[in-house]
């Protein structure tokens, strides 16, 4: 006897092995290979080819097409979600013309990522609100398309998750992890209290390891809000930053932001939306 299997809506086609209607049992192959998409459109799938009546190439092509679309966009969402980066940024987002001494062709050139192939680290810098963490955002999100490991974090987050790894024991398992992906981006040295306690490291201690475990074998690309030269200032260890920056900053690709802050831009327009003050 032949199972109730939702197929009411289309006409069983052909009777096949066992009595099973040949409907049921694409349903169950679709299911058995994990093409779910293409199992979750069939109805839509077999009328679009009732109405179009596509050759056999094409038909496969249409419909192994959207699946493998479909298998791709969860592959990349899957990869966001797991590198830290919380937002989706994009150039295409990007005012090029609010930025005018950025060097666009620049930009658009280091965003086909050629220089995380070439293992060469990036260094941004510039005032807070210029534009520094969206284009590493959109570097990070290009890496998720093209299938490159990334990981994104602020600097205080990183160095609090690699501190928290001392105080359980998990401080050698963390530092392999950070060290691995190809594109690392450490967004936002300089900004918010690096927090230390007593019995931890200081900052450019942590970070020396990280970065000297990454060195000219992947690729680093940091933001900083404060000039380089004050960097030892800010992790507290002179000597140790400048070793930081001789392997990280010292054949880095360098960008300067020098412009405006699109922050204070926003904050401006809606003043200036709202009208004069009361
Ligand atoms: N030129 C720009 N075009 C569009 N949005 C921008 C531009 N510059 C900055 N922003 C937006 O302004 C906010 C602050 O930018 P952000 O990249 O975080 O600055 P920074 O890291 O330099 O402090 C973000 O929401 C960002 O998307
Ligand atoms: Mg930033």
């Amino acid at each position: 006897m032949a199972k109730r299997n939702g197929t009411a809506r289309i006409k069983p086609q052909g009777r096949g092995p066992g009595d099973e209607p040949v409907l049921a049992r694409l349903r169950r192959h679709l299911e058995f290979l994990g093409l779910t998409q293409t199992l979750a459109e069939l109805d839509a799938q077999l009328a679009w080819a009732t109405r179009e009546r596509p050759g056999a190439t094409a038909l496969l092509e249409h419909i192994l097409g959207a699946e493998a679309a479909h298998k791709l966009e969860q592959r990349i969402t899957r990869r966001i979600d797991t590198s830290g980066l919380a937002e989706r940024k994009t150039l295409e987002a990007f005012d090029w013309a609010f930025q005018p001494g950025l060097d666009k062709a620049l930009v658009l050139e280091l965003a086909r990522l050629d220089f995380v192939h070439r293992h060469e680290n990036l260094v941004i810098t510039g005032a807070n609100g210029t534009g520094k963490s969206h284009l590493l955002k959109a570097f990070g999100l290009r890496a998720c398309e093209q299938g490159i490991p990334m990981r994104y974090a602020r600097c205080v987050d990183l160095l609090d998750d690699l501190h928290a790894g001392l105080a359980d024991g998990t401080y050698a398992r963390r530092l392999k992890s950070w060290a691995r992906p190809e594109l690392l981006i450490i967004d936002d040295v300089g900004l918010g209290q690096v927090k230390k306690r007593a019995d931890e490291p200081t900052a450019a201690h942590t970070l020396y390891n990280l970065i000297d475990r990454r060195h000219d074998r992947v690729s680093t690309a940091v933001t900083s809000n404060i000039a380089l030269s004050d960097w030892g200032r800010y992790l507290g260890d002179a000597t140790l930053t400048a070793a930081i920056l001789d392997r990280l900053a010292m054949h880095a690709i360098r960008i300067d932001i020098d412009g405006p802050s699109w922050r204070q831009h926003v904050a401006k327009t809606r003043a200036i939306d709202r009208g004069p003050a009361a």
